[in-house]
């Protein structure tokens, strides 16, 4: 995006990428919280099964995403970290024409998007109850129209920053998977955490940032859902950046 092209690549760009393989990297976040109800414990085990976008455990390639959806799609639009699901839920109901990947590890989370999945009767969305990062490698190159990281860990201590979500392997997978002209929007209300996307998508020359002033990051984009931290953070008074990347 920005003057340094070279984005601090290594010479042999192999070692830089994601391969999908559950022991290259460790998942620090939480997998579960309070013992689910007893209909969400059976939300996961007998609706979650025919959702899943892939077995996270196979390691297999998922050659075509049309074949996950009922009727035909639009396009394709993914979210990583989805939490409770209120996002990924409001925009699938809207666009019913659009077929939605979900990435969420937390298994209260995934229960709780499957209750608004029943409750609204939204059958374009398919999921991946592991981290991202499994998932990524796994997709065909440039099927995806729109990402979302929204709220995602910051990992605020200095030694705990190579947490993030955002480092140059996961954006060099989120390259090849969307399409050119795609969008990635990534919001946040720790101003540690924005610095260090912005940063590292300068670096990464398969995006660009085309916000032209400060109303391009200071509001939510107009069709986009409050999301729980988002709620959080703006109840405490924390201010709220929403940065949109374009594929280049
Ligand atoms: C701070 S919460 C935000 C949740 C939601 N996006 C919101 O704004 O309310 C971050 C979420 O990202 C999930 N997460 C963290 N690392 C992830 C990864 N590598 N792949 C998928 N989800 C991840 C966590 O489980 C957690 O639910």
């Amino acid at each position: 995006m920005g003057k340094d092209r070279s984005g601090g690549r290594p010479e042999n760009g192999a070692e830089r990428r994601l391969t999908g393989s559950p022991r290259e990297f460790q998942f620090h976040g939480r997998r579960s919280g309070h013992r689910l109800r007893e209909g969400r414990r059976a939300l996961i085990e007998n609706r979650l099964p025919a959702l899943r976008v892939c077995d996270p455990a196979a390691e297999e390639p998922v050659s075509d995403l049309a074949s996950l959806f009922a009727g035909p799609m639009r396009g394709y639009w993914l979210e990583i970290g989805f939490g409770a699901g209120e996002h990924i839920a409001a925009q699938a109901l809207a666009r019913p024409d659009i077929g939605f990947l979900g990435c969420e590890p937390f298994v209260n989370g995934v229960a709780a998007l499957l209750a608004k999945m029943e409750a609204g009767d939204i059958a374009n969305i398919r999921l991946f109850d592991e981290d991202a990062r499994l998932l990524l490698p796994r997709l065909p190159e440039g099927v995806i129209d729109r990402a979302f990281i929204l709220f995602s860990d910051p990992w605020p201590k200095k030694r705990h920053n190579k947490r993030r979500f955002i480092t140059p392997k996961t954006l060099d997978a989120l390259a090849r998977i969307l399409r050119p002209g795609a969008e990635l929007r990534f919001a946040s209300d720790d101003m540690s955490y924005i610095s260090w996307t912005l940063e590292h998508m300068r670096r990464c020359p398969d995006f660009s940032w085309p916000a032209a002033g400060p109303a391009d990051w200071r509001n939510r984009p107009a069709d986009a859902v409050e999301t729980r931290y988002e709620r959080k953070a703006l109840a405490e008074g924390r201010r709220c950046v929403y940065l949109g990347f374009r594929r280049n």
